[in-house]
């Protein structure tokens, strides 16, 4: 496809009255600008050119490159917008696309349909319409006997009559690029100063030529976002978006208006999500899954077969059968094997609990490796700073490890080890024995056969 595009995205953005530029803002975990960037993307190899000004370095930061930038200095409106494009695309496509930084629910369907135009010398632009009820300062679209378009009005500009067609301009247009470049820079300068890129209009249809429209279907699709009463609404229409291809896809969503997915992650079919739910960043969740309600998961991945509840998940990984919460806290480099089961009030930080391992109350475990089947007792904790660094806690498979135990860090329990209620384990324990007491003792040797029955 010969189409090149341009976002204007230089705009100062005042009403969001904020220190983050506007195209930045976050729906749903993602800067508006970035929704923008995938729409034209899907149309078009070419490296969407992007038009900024005000925080421009900032936005260049966020999307490096994936996108290629020029800067307009000074704001004088969005046809000298789209001129600071000319030396990066003058001669390179046949078309070229012009849309907004801050239109982020913009389809590339919409844009596909606009694109199929195919503008050419005799119709040099197509351009995207909308139908409002109630316009909020956009231009109007005029038309002359024959239905054809022949200007647009700003609204500051227009008269009584002109106020009232329904018909607004959306601010979208595809041009074909001769004539675009040849005509762009003789846009004369506004009553107020500045270059309206919607004067191209007027000079087509002095020219003789023709200026097609098509309208948008779903008029949520151009709303463009200045404050953050208008980026609310965004979030609300995405998070219906997403949250309706998922139901599509086989995942059911208990109440799709308090259920918050961000457009990373990924669900498997079965799933089912409970209210007050957020799914954030890379997380990734398996089949016949059971996720809230009142979760919080970022950056997480979860087999299949996996239950959390009032729990808050942060880069962690979940195998098969797991089962969270209520209130369970899992953080970086958690890692929980198969069919580990963790109970109310748990925290677990760079950490593996092996296959079967159980915690059901009120434990804390950090940097510990923790093996198979291992029980760990109401409060029990892995003291694992000492003020100055982490040490590592190990414990060995079928281990167990009685109510309220303090491991203190650096230390190992072998396998089928146990400590008593309330102990304070400062050394090793070895394999198959008991430790008691504070600090804790080794006192009595089981037999290897004996634990594991008492364990069946
Ligand atoms: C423009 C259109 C109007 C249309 C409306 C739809 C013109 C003259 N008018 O209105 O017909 O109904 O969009 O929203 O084009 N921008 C720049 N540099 C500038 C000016 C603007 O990058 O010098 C960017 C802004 O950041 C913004 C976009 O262009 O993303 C639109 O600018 P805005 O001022 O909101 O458009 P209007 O002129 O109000
Ligand atoms: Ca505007």
């Amino acid at each position: 496809m010969n189409l090149a595009t341009v976002v204007l995205a230089a705009g100062q953005g005042t009403r969001m009255k904020s220190s983050l530029p506007k195209v930045l803002h976050p729906i749903l975990g993602k800067p508006m600008l970035g929704y923008v960037l995938d729409a034209v993307s899907r149309l078009s190899e070419k490296k969407p050119v992007v038009v900024i000004g005000h925080g421009a370095q900032q936005i260049q930061e966020v999307f490096k490159d994936s996108a290629k930038f020029v800067f307009q200095n000074e704001q004088l409106g969005t046809g000298h917008a789209v001129l600071q494009a000319m030396p990066t695309l003058a001669g390179e496509s046949k078309w070229v696309l012009v849309t907004y930084g801050d239109m982020p629910l913009l389809s590339s369907d919409t844009l596909q349909r606009l694109i199929d135009t195919k503008p050419d010398n005799s119709h040099p632009i197509t351009l995207l319409t909308v139908f409002l009820e109630q316009s909020h300062g956009f231009g109007r679209i005029v038309r002359d006997s024959r239905q054809n378009v022949s200007m647009i009005i700003e609204e500051a500009h227009a008269t009584e009559e002109q106020l009232k067609i329904s018909e607004c301009n959306a601010g979208v247009y595809v041009f074909d690029s001769e004539w675009l470049w040849k005509n762009l820079p003789a846009i004369p300068v506004s009553p107020k100063g500045e270059y309206y890129l919607t004067d191209l209009v007027d000079i087509a249809i002095k020219q003789g030529k023709l200026v097609k429209a098509i309208s948008v279907e779903d008029p949520r699709e151009v709303v463009g976002i200045n404050n953050r009463i208008h980026l609310a609404e965004a979030v609300s229409i995405m998070r219906e978006r997403i949250n309706e291809r998922w139901m599509l896809d086989g995942v059911t969503i208990v109440d799709p208006a308090t259920t918050y997915i961000e457009p990373s992650v990924s669900l498997g079919k079965d799933t089912i999500i409970f209210p007050n739910t957020f799914l954030r960043g890379k997380t990734i969740i398996g089949e016949n899954c059971s996720i809230g309600p009142n979760s919080m998961i970022d950056d997480t991945k979860i087999g299949n077969e996996c239950v959390v509840r009032y729990s808050v998940l942060e880069s962690a990984v979940l195998e098969d059968r797991v089962d969270i919460g209520p209130f369970g806290h899992l953080r970086k480099g958690a890692y929980l094997s198969e069919g580990v089961h963790m109970g109310n009030f748990g925290e677990v930080k760079d950490s593996v609990l092996g296959r079967g391992t159980k915690m059901g109350h009120f434990s804390y475990i950090g940097n510990a490796q923790i093996g198979e089947n291992v029980n760990i007792g109401a409060g029990t904790i892995t003291c694992n700073y000492d003020g100055e660094k982490k040490n590592v806690t190990k414990i060995g498979r079928n281990a167990f490890i009685g109510s309220d135990t303090m491991l203190v860090a650096p230390v190992e329990l072998g396998e089928g080890a146990r400590t008593g209620a309330g102990s304070v384990v400062t050394k090793n324990v070895d394999a198959y024995t008991l430790a008691v007491g504070v600090p804790a003792r080794s006192i009595k040797k089981f037999p290897a056969n004996k634990v594991d029955e008492d364990r069946e």
